[in-house]
């Protein structure tokens, strides 16, 4: 049994928590959280702050508002605690540097949650692509177009650029396409916010260049109510729709692969010549439950983090990259 407490119970800690409590190898030993109406979602003691709390553990999930994150894994570093950490990791680079010294010094590990490393259709399009099926990727096209509703933005925190698709979903984009095709060295985009003129970027698109040449275009809104994004294609988010809709197009230089459907497009030598389809299958499975599951075995030793924090600082690295060429009026120097 693996023990773990949970810090922060809002949307995203409150499915880890459910997703704890019912699993048979892991056990919530404690939930922070100061608002107490969050005592409701668990029979686990709950505490106000982590330093209020004198439950044992084996590690910690913390959820809490991404500003928190630094402060909250200090204090469970010091316990020895490893942590799967809400992506992003935190607000800048110096946070993550003071986090990755921090787990140095304490021997623990650190896991990024980009939980879509663990979708079992990313993994069978992770194969398809190392298998050579598509042949050498080229070009990628990516959409995530999406319409949140109106009160997500009363959280107070998400008001201004954390709460901007960017750093909430595009840092998603940026970690598949790194999990995908290896890592970013040239990013541009351009972004405005025409329909809710907040202070922040809500609508854009970004290239990003990949040290193997490929070049992927990312589009982003969280002002439009379309079928295209990751969660709309695949139901992974109990909170978004599920249409079914291909929200990413990979060209290579021997075929084409749509996700999440898996349907590859090959037989075709040019333009003179029509790719023939065939759908790939995949496995079952809760991305979260999975990435759970893979957190265990990493406290037990029987495997590294499949995304540690140096690869979790290098994702928000072209995420920060992204905000600067989107958004460059509200980012700070
Ligand atoms: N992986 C994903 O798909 C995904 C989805 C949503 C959010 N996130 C990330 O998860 C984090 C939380 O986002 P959210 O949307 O769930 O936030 P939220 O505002 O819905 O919930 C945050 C919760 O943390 C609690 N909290 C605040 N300070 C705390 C502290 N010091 N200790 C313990 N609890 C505290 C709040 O009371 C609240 O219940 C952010 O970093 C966000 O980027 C990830």
């Amino acid at each position: 049994m693996t023990r773990l407490v949970v810090a922060g119970a809002g949307a995203i800690g409150r499915r880890h928590l459910a997703h704890i409590d019912a699993h048979p190898d892991l056990h919530v030993a404690a939930l922070i959280d100061p608002n107490p109406a969050t005592s409701e979602l668990t029979q686990a003691p709950r505490f106000d702050s982590l330093a209020d709390c004198g439950e044992d553990a084996d590690g910690i999930v913390i959820a809490t508002p991404t500003q928190d994150h630094e402060a909250t894994f200090a204090e469970a570093a010091r316990r020895g605690w490893h942590a799967l950490i809400e992506k992003p990791l935190a607000p800048d680079l110096a946070s993550v540097d003071r986090m990755i010294a921090a787990a140095e010094a304490a021997g623990v590990h650190i896991l990024t949650g980009h939980h879509r490393r663990f979708h079992p259709k990313v993994t069978a399009l992770k194969a398809i692509l190392d298998a050579g099926t598509i042949g050498q990727p080229v070009v990628a096209t990516s959409i995530w177009n999406v319409r949140k509703p109106d009160g997500y933005f009363d959280v107070g925190w998400r008001k201004g650029r954390d709460g901007a698709p960017v750093h909430m979903n595009v840092s998603h984009e940026v970690d598949l396409l790194r999990f995908l095709f290896g890592e970013i060295t040239r990013v541009a985009g351009l972004g405005g916010n025409p329909v809710r003129q907040e202070a922040r970027v809500e609508s854009g698109a970004a290239v990003l260049g990949f040290a193997s040449g490929l070049t992927a275009s990312v589009t982003f809104a969280d002002t439009t109510p379309s079928p295209w994004g990751f969660e709309h294609g695949t139901g992974e988010n109990p909170n978004i729709a599920h249409t079914g809709q291909d929200s990413l197009r990979i060209s290579g230089t021997r075929g084409a692969v749509e996700f999440p459907s898996l349907r590859v497009w090959t037989g075709a030598y040019d333009w003179s010549e029509a790719p023939v389809p065939q759908e790939h299958p995949s496995g079952d499975g809760t991305p979260l439950i999975l990435q759970l599951e893979h957190f265990a075995r990493v406290i037990a030793g029987a495997e590294g983090p499949l995304n540690d924090a140096r690869s979790g600082r290098a994702t928000i690295a072209a995420t920060l990259d992204i905000e600067r060429a989107t958004w460059p009026e509200g980012v700070p120097a």
